[in-house]
C-alpha cells in the first residue's frame, strides 16, 4: 500500500493516476474539505487526516510500505502556513519510521537551492533535512516550473485581456509537465535509482520566461499582452503589504523566486534515469490548457460535484480494519 499525501493538489492527483495505472494500491490522505471525489474514478482509497493531526498519519500509514507526499501551501492561511507543512512532516516521517515505511518520497522544488530564507522554501528545505536524518530510505525531487502555471497564466490573460508575469522575464526556465514529474515519481516507487538523493527535474527544452509566455499564446490563440512584475518590485510589494498579511507577502517573495532565477537543469536525463521520455513544452501547454483540473472546469463543477459525492467511499480514521477495505468505488461510466 502507498500513502500518498497531497493526492488532491495539481501534482498529487496526477501521482494518483500514475500508481493507479500501475495498478498499486493507493490510499491517500484527505483532509475533510478537500475536493477528494475528483479522484473517485482512480479507485484509491481516502483516509481523512491532516499533516497537522499527528495521530492521524500513523493511522494513515497502516501497512503501508512507501509514503509519497506532495503536499505544500501556495498561499498561507491563518491556520495552515509553511511552518504548519513542515511541522506536519516531520511528523509524517517519525510516524513512517514508526510504522516501518521502507520508502519515502518528497516532492519539493527547485527554487528550494536558491529561495534562501524565504519561508516558501526555507519550509521546504527543513522537510527534505528532516527526511534524510529520518533514517527512511527517501528520494527527494525538485521540479521546476511546471508548464501548467503558464497555461493558469493564459486563463487570466483570456479573461482580463492581459497579465502580469512576475519575476524576471529573461530568466531561462525549462518547463516540465506536470503529469511527466507524476510518471518520475510514480516509476521511483520501486526504483534504485535516487536513492537517498535530491533529484532535479526539468522540461526538455530550456528558454526565457518570456518564450514561454508567448509560446503558450501561439498554442492557445490568444495575444501575449503582459505586463512586467520584476522581483524588485514584487519585494516593494511584499515588503509594503507584510505588516498587514504575512501570507501575501511570503507568496510574493516566493513568486520572484519562482519565476525569477535560471532554473534549467538537464531535465532529459533526469527523467531518462527513471524511463520517462519528457513531453515537449508546447504539447504540455496544449495539454494543460485544455485539461484543466475539474475542480476548475465551472460545467463540471455544476454537473458533476454531486454525483461525484455521493458515490465517494468514506472511512472514517480507525473505523474500518484495512485488510477488510475494499478496492475504492468503481470507474464513472458517464
Ligand atoms: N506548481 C508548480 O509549478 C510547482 C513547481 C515545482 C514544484 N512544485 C512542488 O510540487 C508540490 C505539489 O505542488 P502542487 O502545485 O501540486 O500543489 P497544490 O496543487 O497546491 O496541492 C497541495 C496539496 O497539499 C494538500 N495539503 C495542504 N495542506 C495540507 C495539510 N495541512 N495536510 C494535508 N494535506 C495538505 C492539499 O490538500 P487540499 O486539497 O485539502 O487543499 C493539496 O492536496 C509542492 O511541493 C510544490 O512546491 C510545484
Amino acid at each position: 500500500m502507498i500513502l500518498v499525501v497531497g493526492g488532491t493538489g495539481r501534482l498529487g492527483n496526477q501521482v494518483v493516476r500514475a500508481l493507479r495505472d500501475q495498478g498499486k494500491e493507493v490510499r491517500a490522505l484527505v483532509r475533510k474539505g478537500s475536493e477528494y471525489f475528483w479522484l473517485n474514478d482512480t479507485g484509491t482509497n481516502y483516509f481523512f487526516g491532516d499533516l497537522r493531526d499527528s495521530q492521524s498519519l500513523h493511522r494513515a500509514l497502516r501497512d503501508c510500505e512507501t509514503v509519497i507526499s506532495c503536499a505544500s501551501v501556495r498561499v498561507e492561511q491563518t491556520d495552515n502556513s509553511h511552518k504548519t507543512i513542515a511541522d506536519g512532516h516531520v511528523a509524517l516521517w517519525e510516524a513512517a519510521k514508526a510504522r516501518g515505511v521502507k520508502k519515502a518520497i518528497f516532492v519539493s522544488c527547485s527554487a528550494v537551492a536558491v529561495g534562501g530564507d524565504i519561508a516558501a522554501f526555507s519550509s521546504k528545505r527543513a522537510i527534505e533535512e528532516s527526511l534524510a536524518a529520518s533514517g527512511i530510505p527517501y528520494t527527494v525531487f525538485r521540479p521546476g516550473l511546471f508548464a501548467g502555471n503558464f497555461a493558469d497564466l493564459l486563463r487570466r490573460a483570456d479573461h482580463n485581456g492581459s497579465v502580469f508575469l512576475p519575476g524576471r522575464v529573461d530568466a531561462m526556465v525549462a518547463p516540465v509537465h506536470a503529469r511527466d514529474v507524476a510518471e518520475v515519481v510514480a516509476a521511483a516507487v520501486d526504483s534504485d535509482e535516487g536513492l537517498d538523493e535530491v533529484v532535479d527535474l526539468a522540461g526538455p527544452e530550456a528558454m526565457t520566461v518570456e518564450s514561454a509566455w508567448k509560446t503558450a499564446c501561439e498554442e492557445a490563440g490568444l495575444k501575449p499582452n503582459y505586463w512586467k512584475m520584476p522581483p524588485a518590485t514584487l519585494k516593494i510589494a511584499a515588503a509594503a503589504v507584510r505588516p498587514l498579511v504575512r501570507r501575501w507577502a511570503n507568496h510574493f517573495e516566493a513568486l520572484g523566486v519562482h519565476f525569477g532565477q535560471p532554473q534549467a537543469t538537464d531535465g532529459v536525463a533526469a527523467a531518462a534515469r527513471f524511463g520517462v521520455a519528457l513531453t515537449p513544452y508546447r504539447e504540455a501547454i496544449r495539454v494543460a490548457w485544455l485539461d484543466r483540473h475539474p475542480g476548475e472546469d465551472p460545467v463540471a463543477r455544476e454537473e458533476k460535484v454531486v454525483h461525484r459525492q455521493f458515490v465517494a467511499t468514506i472511512y472514517e480514521p480507525g473505523t474500518i480494519k484495512y485488510d477488510a477495505l475494499p478496492d475504492g468505488p468503481p470507474p464513472r461510466q458517464d
